[in-house]
């Protein structure tokens, strides 16, 4: 079965309301016509209106960059996936990296914003990947199997089916250093091996995107491997030429035909 390919751009902190529409104008400006992937940006929580507005009839998926894993309440600070859906976003990244190390985010707290996200019929792209360290002591795999087993943990196969997984080794977010094409193949090869195993079958549906320094001129080596669906880009999403740039090495990919 062909997986569709997706660019999304996580703009972290970044980017005033109209930073956020002149970037939109900029990226609907120079969209390729005709081009076969998805293409969501994912801009901070005050933006996500004007950015809907902005957007029109456009091309481009809105996403949030987290949520609550709670219904509504008193939960200050937070937004929950009701408020995301008066937007409305399609998309939402849950369990970035940052999320997890800064803000103490557990597998069990991704899990219970997965199940939250998909009961409100959004997208969830959720982030997984090892750090230096884990890599270092060959904890890759060990890590990423938790990550998928309770971070995905109680979903049906109906239900996995609609995930996107992003894979961002976290000493490739923001530094520079990019997986090899070769090393994050063999990363998402075993991902897909640990999603079918949660479901067998499912596996080869989901989209999995690599993320961690993805550039212009790195996009295109990364795309071209088997496994390698689309990508979530951090800083180069909020060059609108470079994010173009990758969005034209995604279109025209079919991945898994
Ligand atoms: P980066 O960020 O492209 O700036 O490395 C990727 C991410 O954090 O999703």
């Amino acid at each position: 079965m062909a997986r569709p390919v997706v660019i999304a751009g996580n703009w972290k902190m970044n980017g005033t309301i109209p930073e956020t529409e002149s970037l939109i104008g900029a990226l609907l400006n120079g969209l390729p016509t005709g081009g076969s992937c998805e293409v969501v940006v994912c801009p901070p929580f005050p933006s996500l209106v004007a950015a809907r507005a902005a957007i029109g009839s456009g091309a481009i998926r809105l996403g949030a960059q987290d949520c609550s894993e709670h219904e509504s309440g008193a939960y200050t600070g937070e937004v929950s996936t009701a408020m995301l859906l008066t937007v409305p976003v399609s998309h939402v990244i849950i369990g970035h990296s940052e999320r997890r190390t800064l803000f103490q985010e557990t597998d069990d707290r991704v899990n219970l914003k997965v199940k939250r996200a998909l009961g409100a019929g959004l997208t969830p792209i959720v982030c997984i990947g090892e750090t230096e360290s884990e890599r270092e002591a060959n904890a890759t795999e060990a890590v990423l199997e938790r990550q998928i087993r309770v971070g995905l943990a109680d979903l049906d196969g109906d239900e996995l089916a609609r995930l996107v997984v992003a894979y961002e080794p976290v000493w490739a977010i923001g530094t520079g250093k990019t997986a090899t094409p070769e090393m994050a193949q063999e990363a998402h090869a075993f991902v897909r091996k640990q999603l079918d195993s949660l479901h067998p079958g499912v596996g080869d549906r989901i989209p999995i995107l690599y993320g961690g320094s993805v550039k212009a001129d790195n996009a295109a080596g990364l795309l071209s491997e088997r496994d390698i669906d689309g990508a979530l880009v951090g800083g180069a999403s909020l060059k609108p030429a470079d994010f173009l740039a990758i969005i034209a090495a995604g279109s025209g990919t079919l991945q898994g035909a």
